[in-house]
């Protein structure tokens, strides 16, 4: 039987989402998407996925709803629909938002699977952390599952909390990545190459290293000292990075991205 699936949301993580979704050709699943800019939208979705301006008739049909809205609208949004919420699977990606919430907004019975994708998802290269409350069942996890496994990776906490180290490491992970790259292609660009050159390199570079580490059983060090040949030039680098520090700097500033997503949940 077809499944219903409504998404609240069309931003972002509704589109990664519902093309995640309708890319997976073992999936008999129907899409429709509720935003308040459905017109805008209409051009941006695949054709298969309705979308609505009106979050009620999005999920009145649909077994599973997602929540794919920005934390702060989140509590106004949800509350109105608590009357139609009944039976159906709630999903919810907001970053932040404690499952306690939803079940304050929703009531105590929704069957409530919480979860931390990051932005590869778009390209179904993510990493999802789930976590469900004792309300949903193994058949809730696995449909859920089933509907997500085409955005990536996915990694069941046993622990809410370990969301938050979710969090730190894939959901902003990208960034960090990112960040690094941003400095190999500025002096890219300072050794003489132009910035699309450049930035060509770097992100084969990181693509070909992802790849390859995901592909090897060996531990990373090793993998990096095999590239790394004695008085050659990634030793000088290494050796520069390890006198400014930068190993540190990062684990400094993913344990603060752990500390900041503790803070915005203790906001709600
Ligand atoms: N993007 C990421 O990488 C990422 C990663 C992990 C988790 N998340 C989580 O995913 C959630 C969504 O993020 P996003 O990046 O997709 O945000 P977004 O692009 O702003 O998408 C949210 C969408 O919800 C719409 N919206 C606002 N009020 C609504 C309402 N009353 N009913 C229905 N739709 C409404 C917004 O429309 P307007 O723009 O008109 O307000 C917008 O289109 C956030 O909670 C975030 O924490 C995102």
């Amino acid at each position: 039987m077809t499944l219903q699936v409504a998404i609240i949301g069309g931003g972002n993580m509704g589109q990664a989402l519902s093309r995640g979704i309708l890319r997976d050709p073992s999936l008999d699943a129907n899409v429709t998407v509720a935003d308040p800019r459905a017109e805008v939208l209409l051009n941006e979705f695949p054709i298969d996925v309705r979308v609505l301006t009106d979050n009620r008739k999005a999920i009145e049909p649909s077994e599973v709803v997602i929540l794919a809205l920005k934390p702060q609208v989140m509590e106004s949004v949800v509350k109105p629909l608590r009357p139609y919420i009944g039976e159906k699977i709630v999903v919810t990606v907001a970053a932040g938002i404690p499952i306690a919430k939803y079940q304050e907004w929703l009531g105590s019975h929704i069957a409530l699977i919480r979860c931390m994708p990051n932005t590869p998802t778009l390209v179904g290269m993510g990493v999802t952390g789930l976590f469900t409350n004792a309300n949903a069942t193994a058949v809730d996890r696995e449909i859920v599952a089933r509907l997500l496994q085409s955005t990536g990776d996915l990694l069941w906490v046993k622990n809410e909390n370990e969301l938050h180290t979710i969090t730190a490491l894939s959901g902003s992970g990208p960034a960090y990545f990112i960040y690094m790259m941003e400095a190999m292609i500025k002096q890219g660009i300072e050794l003489g190459f132009t910035p699309s050159t450049s930035r060509a390199i770097v992100v084969q570079t990181a693509l070909g290293t992802a790849t390859l580490a995901a592909q090897s059983d060996e531990d990373l060090q090793q993998l990096r000292h095999r590239i790394t040949s004695p008085r050659g030039t990634t030793e000088r680098a290494i050796q520069v990075f390890d006198e400014l520090a930068v190993d540190r700097g990062i684990q400094e500033g993913t344990k603060s991205a752990h500390q900041r997503s503790i803070e915005l949940a203790e906001s709600f």
